[in-house]
C-alpha cells in the first residue's frame, strides 16, 4: 500500500514508477529532485512552440530560437559563441534554454527578469535575428493560421509582441528535464548510481562547488565571480552582472550555469572556451576553489555530472501555417 503511495508520487513528479523494494529518502541533500513544471496552457504553449521553431520571426527568414537553443542538442547549439543574422558571430555562449525557468533571471548578466522579457531580445537583436518587433508580428497577422490560432488563445483579431512573448515563454516552461538518474538516487534507488558516480558526488560536496551549484537545477540561482582564487582570461569583451548593476563590485560575476544535462551543453562557460567537462571541472577546481584535481578525481567528478542527464522534452515536431501571398517576403 505505502510502496503504491510512493509510486503514484513519483509518477506524478514525472519520475515514471520506482522499481519494487526501493524507497523515498527523506532527502536533505543540497540538490533538490527536478519538478515537472505546474499549471501549463497548454493552447498557448503549443502556439509558443510553433512560434519557438519558426524562422520567419528572424528579418532573413532562416534563424529560429531553435537555430541557437537547438532541442535536438540539449537547447544549445554546442558552438563557442553562437552564429546569427548575416553568418556574425556573437560575443558569447549560448547556455540552454532546458529549464531556464528555474533561473533566478535570464541572460550571463541576469538583464532580463523573467522568459517573457528575455524572448523579445534576440527578434530584434541586430546580431540574432535581426528583426522587429512590428515586422515579426506584420508576418505573423498575414497568416491565417496563425490569426485563427492566436484568436483561439488570446480572445484577439490583432497579435500583438506581449502575446508572442507570452506564448514563447509558456513553451519553454514546458522544458524541463525530469527523471535524470541523480533524481531517482535522490529519490531512494540506491543503484541509480555507480560508486564512481557517488564517489564524484561526494567531492563535488567536499570541497565546494556546491556552494555555488545547488538546488533544483545545479546552478541558475545567483551571480558569482568567475576567477575566485586565480584570475580567468576570457575569450569575450563580456564583463557580466556590472552591465546591469554598474557595480565595479559586480565585474566578472555570472550567472552561475545550470549543470543539468551538462555533458549536453558543451562547449562551457560564457565564452565556450573550454571544449570538455574534464577541462571545465579542471578550470573551476583551480580558478574558483584553489584545488587541483587528481585525474581520477576529476573523472569521477565529470561521471557524477553525466548523471543530471534528464528525460529531453518530447512532442511533434510543430508543423507551421504556411505564409500567403500578402505575407512580408525575408530580407537578404
Ligand atoms: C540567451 C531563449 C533566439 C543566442 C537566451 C536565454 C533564453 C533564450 C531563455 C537565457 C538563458 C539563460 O540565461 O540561462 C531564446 C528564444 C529565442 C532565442 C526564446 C527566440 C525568440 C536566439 C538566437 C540566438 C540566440 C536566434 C543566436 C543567434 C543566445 C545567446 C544567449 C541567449 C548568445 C546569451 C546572451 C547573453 O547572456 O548575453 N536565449 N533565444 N538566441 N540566446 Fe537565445
Ligand atoms: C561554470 C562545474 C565550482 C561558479 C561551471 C561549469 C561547470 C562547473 C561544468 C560550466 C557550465 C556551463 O558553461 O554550462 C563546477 C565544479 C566545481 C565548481 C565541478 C567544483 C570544482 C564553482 C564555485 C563557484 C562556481 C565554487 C562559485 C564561486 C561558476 C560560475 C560559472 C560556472 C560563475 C560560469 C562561469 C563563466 O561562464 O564565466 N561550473 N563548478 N563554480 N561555475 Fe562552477
Amino acid at each position: 500500500m505505502k510502496a503504491l503511495r510512493l509510486n503514484a508520487l513519483a509518477i506524478a513528479l514525472g519520475l515514471g514508477a520506482l522499481l519494487p523494494g526501493t524507497t523515498m529518502a527523506a532527502s536533505d541533500e543540497p540538490i533538490s529532485v527536478i519538478q515537472p513544471p505546474q499549471s501549463i496552457n497548454i493552447g498557448m504553449a503549443e502556439l509558443g512552440k510553433k512560434l519557438y521553431f519558426d524562422p520567419r520571426l528572424s528579418k532573413s527568414g532562416f534563424i529560429s530560437c531553435n537555430s541557437c537553443h537547438n532541442l535536438s542538442m540539449g537547447g544549445t547549439d554546442n558552438l563557442p559563441t553562437s552564429i546569427g543574422d548575416k553568418w556574425q558571430q556573437g560575443p558569447i555562449n549560448a547556455p540552454t534554454v532546458l529549464n531556464s525557468s528555474l533561473n533566478v533571471a535570464q541572460f550571463w548578466d541576469g538583464r532580463a527578469a523573467d522568459l517573457k522579457a528575455q524572448a523579445g531580445g534576440p527578434i530584434a537583436n541586430p546580431g540574432e535575428m535581426a528583426f522587429t518587433h512590428t515586422l515579426a508580428v506584420d508576418v505573423l497577422q498575414s497568416i491565417p493560421g496563425y490569426v485563427r490560432e492566436f484568436k483561439m488563445v488570446f480572445g484577439k483579431d490583432k497579435i500583438d509582441i506581449d502575446e508572442v512573448t507570452l506564448a514563447i515563454a509558456e513553451f519553454e516552461k514546458t522544458l524541463v528535464t525530469p527523471n535524470a538518474r541523480f533524481d531517482q538516487w535522490l529519490l531512494g534507488k540506491q543503484d541509480a548510481l555507480s560508486a564512481k558516480e557517488k564517489a564524484g558526488y561526494a567531492l563535488f560536496k567536499d570541497s565546494g562547488c556546491i556552494a555555488c551549484h545547488n538546488g533544483e537545477a545545479v546552478g541558475g540561482n545567483s551571480f558569482q565571480k568567475m576567477g575566485v582564487v586565480e584570475p580567468y582570461q576570457a575569450k569575450s569583451p563580456a564583463e557580466g552582472r556590472s552591465a546591469v548593476t554598474g557595480k565595479d563590485a559586480d565585474r566578472f560575476n555570472f550567472k552561475v550555469p545550470t549543470l543539468r544535462n551538462v555533458e549536453m551543453t558543451y562547449p562551457y562557460f560564457h565564452d565556450g572556451a573550454a571544449n570538455t567537462l574534464t577541462e571545465a571541472v579542471d578550470i573551476m577546481g583551480r580558478l574558483q576553489l584553489g584545488r587541483t584535481f587528481s585525474a581520477e578525481e576529476n573523472a569521477n567528478i565529470v561521471a557524477f555530472l553525466k548523471t543530471l542527464t534528464g528525460d529531453q522534452p518530447a512532442f511533434t515536431l510543430p508543423i507551421l501555417p504556411p505564409s500567403t501571398d500578402a505575407t512580408p517576403r525575408p530580407k537578404p
